[in-house]
């Protein structure tokens, strides 16, 4: 059968990763997590405990090596030779991940990096940009959402797990702040493909989610 690349785009919580791992564990394709490579740039910004500037983050942008490896189901996301998988999920590295992301330099390096890992097929790759810029001649396109309300409660139940404490209220301010900032940016925003489908998850369970990326794929 021939190893497909499928995109899927959509907004923070929206249980991209979630899904996206468990279809490729399924078909046996690779998942690329792009946001991770985003929040790598991230994580080694707030490294240099300086003042974040444009200007901070173009600099180590320069001089960085982002490795993604998918192995056993899981990703792993090197900086630099040093696994920093777990340190990209802290609350202050998703603080300032908008901001590393809408800069130009730092799109040229990682979608380039991104479009090298898919040339083989047997892909799915989730982000923000792929059906739109990344991949645009992917044989899936999906673009899945949910309310607001939905997405607050996965990524509260999400921290809950890792032993965060978190305030509801605050955790939907700030889901909606990068929404905003993802899809108002200026290079490469969050938008729906034209000929992206949407899946509304709101009220589907994961497994239901995964079968449908299935069902697109057989
Ligand atoms: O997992 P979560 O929904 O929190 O976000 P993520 O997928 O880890 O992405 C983190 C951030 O990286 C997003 O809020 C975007 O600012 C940026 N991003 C992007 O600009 N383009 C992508 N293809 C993927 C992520």
């Amino acid at each position: 059968m021939k190893k497909l690349v499928v995109a899927i785009d959509g907004p923070a919580g929206a249980g991209k990763s979630t899904v996206a791992q468990l279809a490729a564990k399924s078909l046996g394709y690779t998942y690329i997590d792009t946001g991770a490579m985003y929040r790598a740039v991230a994580w080694k910004t707030l490294q240099q405990n300086q003042e974040v500037t444009d200007e901070l983050i173009v600099d180590i942008v320069s001089d960085i090596s982002v490795v993604l490896e998918y192995k056993g189901g899981k990703t792993f996301v090197y900086v630099d030779g040093k696994d920093v998988s777990g340190e990209i999920r802290t609350p202050e590295v998703t603080g300032i991940v908008s901001q590393v992301a809408a800069l130009r330099p730092v799109r040229e390096k990682l979608v380039e990096l991104q479009r090298n890992m898919a040339t083989q097929g047997g892909v799915i790759m989730d982000g923000r940009d792929i059906a739109t810029n990344v991949l645009p001649n992917a044989d899936i396109k999906l673009f899945l959402t949910a309310s607001i309300a939905e997405r607050a409660q996965r990524r509260y139940d999400e921290m809950k797990a890792k032993g965060y404490d978190v305030d509801m209220d605050q955790l939907k301010k700030d889901i909606a702040a990068r929404d905003k900032a993802d899809s108002e940016r200026e290079i490469s925003p969050l938008v729906q493909a034209e000929d992206a489908e949407l899946i509304d998850t709101s009220d589907m369970s994961i497994d239901e989610v995964v079968q449908a990326i299935l069902d697109r794929c057989r």
